[in-house]
């Protein structure tokens, strides 16, 4: 499958628009399941793929690595810094295997460890370093894992605003783009902490923030930054899903608007969520998954994106009415 490309204006890096993240990917237990899923989205035609030194407990790094070790030029890869495990998080990473699959096969355990997330994570991530000598550090210890020579893009990961060293990164920034380690840069996180964190920059070439149908606008994000979205899926989906649900009449109401598959609305359209976003093709739009279907599913939605028959256009238009008439009426 060949999926349109997008030119990341100004860094010189043309990519899918749809990059495949793999933070998400380490809901899969096995590391074997992950391989296979990495060849799946490649098979795909995905050629975009979003990493970081905190996914998988810090072994996302060294198995992407693995992967991309025979499709290195074809594939790019965006990394960031500002997050890493702790020494606790990255003992627990030996264990992840067995607690997911117990995680996976009690759904409710799983859901009540995710309510209560935010303590643990304190125990396995630490977050800082914006400033020249942790970024580098970071960037060799991940070209080490990633055992490549340079990354395309090497990212910010949700700065804390006023913790960013921006005269020394910018610097070590660029000096690592001259060295050849990095195409290019840029921040990573939610539209108002990365804008935050670009005021303190003279020019940010990516920013990658999170976006979808019920997201504040990207429209605050500088024309001159390429853009990179992220979070597109599952958070609005988990909202639809509770509203439909809610109630038989609203069930009802979804039948009758638009027949029985978008009562289930996983089943359908997950871009559109992004649709109202008019730089959408324009540029990266990042996903996750864990069941080979999804990732299929995706990529046929974004090689038909680009143009859409009259009559994609008009279900998926409707869809967006709804999606809007319904949650104008719910708030
Ligand atoms: N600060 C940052 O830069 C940042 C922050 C968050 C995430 N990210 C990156 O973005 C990636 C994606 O994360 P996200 O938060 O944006 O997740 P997402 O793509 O919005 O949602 C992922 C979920 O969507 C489900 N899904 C995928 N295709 C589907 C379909 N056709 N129908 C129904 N469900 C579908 C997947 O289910 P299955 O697992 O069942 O397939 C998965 O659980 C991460 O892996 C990470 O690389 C970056």
């Amino acid at each position: 499958m060949s999926l349109p490309v997008v030119d990341l204006d100004g860094t010189g890096i043309k990519t899918t628009t749809l990059g495949f993240g793999c933070a998400t990917l380490f809901r899969a237990p096995d590391a074997a399941e992950r391989l296979r899923l990495l060849h799946v989205a490649y098979e795909a035609g995905i050629r975009h793929f979003d990493v970081a030194p905190m996914y998988g407990l810090g072994r996302a790094e060294s198995e992407l690595g693995r992967f991309i070790r025979s499709h290195r030029s074809e594939v790019t890869v965006a990394n960031k810094f500002g997050i890493r495990p702790t020494p606790a998080g990255r003992c627990f990473a030996y264990v992840q295997r067995p607690v997911r699959r117990i995680l996976r096969s009690k759904p409710a355990v799983g859901a009540q460890v995710r309510a209560h997330s935010a303590a643990p994570s304190r125990l396995l991530y630490e977050k800082g370093g914006y400033d020249a000598v942790n970024a580098g550090r970071s960037l060799r210890q991940s070209l080490r894992r990633l055992r490549t020579d340079y990354v395309d893009l090497l990212l910010l990961h949700d700065p804390i605003p006023g913790s960013v060293r921006s005269a020394e990164i910018y610097a070590f920034l660029e000096d690592a783009r001259s060295a050849g380690l990095i195409r290019s840069w840029g921040i990573a996180g939610a539209p108002e902490a990365t804008l935050a964190a670009a005021l303190s920059f003279s020019h940010v070439p990516v920013q990658q923030v999170r976006s979808h149908v019920f997201a504040s606008s990207l429209s605050s994000i500088p024309e001159g930054s390429a853009l990179i979205t992220f979070g597109v899926i599952s958070s609005p989906l988990a909202r639809i899903i509770q509203h439909v649900r809610a109630s038989a009449a609203i069930r009802e109401r979804w039948y009758t608007a638009t027949g029985p598959i978008a009562v289930i609305p996983k089943l359908r359209h997950p871009f559109s969520f992004a649709r109202p976003f008019n730089r959408i093709a324009l540029c990266v739009v990042l996903f996750g998954a864990t069941r080979p279907p999804h990732i299929g599913a995706a990529s046929a939605i974004a090689e038909r994106s680009c143009r859409p028959s009259a009559a994609e256009q008009s279900d998926l238009d409707s869809f967006m009415s709804l999606v809007q008439a319904e949650f104008s009426r719910a708030s």
